[in-house]
């Protein structure tokens, strides 16, 4: 889309991404986690962003839930409104990268279109997408946020999995089977994969 102001010219930055990433020791990308509900996006997210600080990284966490009470909160669930919510959060990331920061986003993003809309801002290599892939029965079976219930007794319209649809990624950079395996394991599959792709230093 174009931007809807004319009369607006670029301005380049002094300090460029580059410059940032030398001070910080690590470079500044998207960590883009994707699943159904209850799948453990935001869990893992904050293990590995805890693992991430130790080592002295600069991240940030954007949330489905906490951005939903705030930036995107005249948003709600149909298609269009999903799609303005990827769209701005993909925008934000994008910022936070260039800014440094190893940002991580933790929403449902069901459609494959939104993904390679926040994806397509981003250099090759700087969008790792992490599909946490976890059926529907143990999302349901979990159900943390009571969400579920509620949606098989129609009391949520358009809920991902039961009445609105999840697009599996298919060419992710990382699937984590969040049904299948510990917490632990999976923060270790990605931060395995930050140091073999040589966005932090192993240790
Ligand atoms: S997304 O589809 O636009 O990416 P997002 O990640 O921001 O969704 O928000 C999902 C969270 O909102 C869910 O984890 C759940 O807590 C809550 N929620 C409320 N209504 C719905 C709904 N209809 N479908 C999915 N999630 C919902």
């Amino acid at each position: 889309m174009e931007p809807k102001s004319k009369n607006i010219v670029w301005h380049h930055a002094t300090i460029v991404k580059e410059d940032r990433e030398r001070l910080f020791g690590h470079k500044g990308v998207v960590l883009w986690f994707t699943g159904l509900s209850g799948s453990g996006k935001s869990t893992l997210a904050n293990e590995v962003e805890a693992q991430l600080f130790e080592r002295g990284c600069h991240t940030y966490i954007l949330d489905g839930d906490n951005i939903r009470h705030g930036l995107n909160k005249d948003l709600g669930f149909s298609p269009k409104d999903r799609e303005e919510n990827i769209r701005r959060i993909g925008e934000v990331a994008h910022l936070f990268a260039q800014a440094g920061v190893i940002v991580m986003t933790a929403f449902i993003s069901p459609y494959k279109a939104d993904r390679d809309m926040a994806r397509k801002l981003s250099k090759e290599g700087e969008f790792i997408e992490i599909y946490c892939r976890c059926s529907l029965e143990e999302c349901e079976r979990r159900d943390t946020k009571g969400l579920y219930k509620k949606a098989r007794a129609g009391q949520i319209p358009e809920f991902t999995g039961i009445s609105a649809p999840y697009e599996a990624p298919d060419n992710p950079e990382l699937i984590i089977d969040t049904d299948a395996e510990a917490l632990a394991e999976s923060a270790a599959k990605v931060i395995a994969y930050l140091e073999g792709q040589e966005i932090i230093t192993p240790q």
